[in-house]
């Protein structure tokens, strides 16, 4: 199974973004984590600085929208040519119509889920979506201490997926490190957001290939 490390830019230098950037190009795709003070209790960056990573950025984007009402947002991040647009269930209405909104734009569309929901309500409409997003914290802040409680579903979300036959990346976000990599790949994921512990490392590269390397050693087969 492929491995994909997405480093999450919420914990890099802002004031060097672009230094940032290159030093995490050996990394697969880069995570912007969209918030808007409703959703979640803290406000990050939006569609401008969005536009200007699409026009700069080594690697194709993963966008994180911790949103309300993404019906009516998502589809601009798909239109700036964002390479996947990964919106909250908690959040929309019809997840399904707001998945497919993406797609029809030209991005991979995901769909997250807090620590405390249910993935089973959404396992039907896996065929409408590229990824699914199990939260390993709350939603919100950066450098917080990764949920092992959020396993099971991720195992149940694993056999929903490998059950369908479908190719819908499991992606796990939220105090991924060398210690949690491998309990989240034996669980099932295979992407893997990493925010502090990529960035507040010396050598960024020596992370990506450490996270890298663990989960292959946990994942399956
Ligand atoms: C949290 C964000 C994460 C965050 C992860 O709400 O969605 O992407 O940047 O940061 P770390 O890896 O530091 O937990
Ligand atoms: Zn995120």
């Amino acid at each position: 199974m492929p491995i994909r490390i997405h480093p999450s830019i919420l914990a890099a230098d802002f004031l060097h973004l672009g230094d940032e950037l290159a030093r995490v190009a050996d990394a697969d795709l880069v995570h912007v984590d969209v918030m808007d003070n409703h959703f979640v209790p803290n406000l990050s960056f939006g569609m401008p600085v969005v536009e200007r990573l699409v026009a700069g950025s080594p690697l194709p984007l993963d966008v994180h929208l911790m949103i309300e009402d993404p019906a009516r947002w998502a589809p601009g991040y798909a239109e700036a040519g964002a390479y996947s647009v990964t919106f909250h269930a908690e959040a929309a209405g019809r997840p399904a119509d707001v998945a497919r909104s993406i797609r029809d734009r030209g991005a991979r569309a995901g769909l997250a889920i807090k620590p405390g929901t249910d993935i089973e309500p959404y396992l039907e409409i896996l065929p409408e979506v590229d990824m699914v997003l199990i939260m390993t914290v709350e939603p919100g802040f950066g450098g917080q201490s990764f949920l092992p409680e959020t396993m099971p579903k991720l195992r149940q979300l694993r056999q929903a997926v490998d059950a369908s036959g479908l190719d819908v990346w499991v992606q796990v976000d939220g105090g991924i490190t060398a210690d949690t990599v491998g309990i989240a790949a034996e669980a099932g994921a295979n992407t893997f957001v990493a925010g502090s512990s990529v960035f507040t490392a010396d050598n960024a590269a020596a992370q990506i290939a450490l996270l890298r390397a663990q989960a292959a050693a946990h994942s399956h087969p």
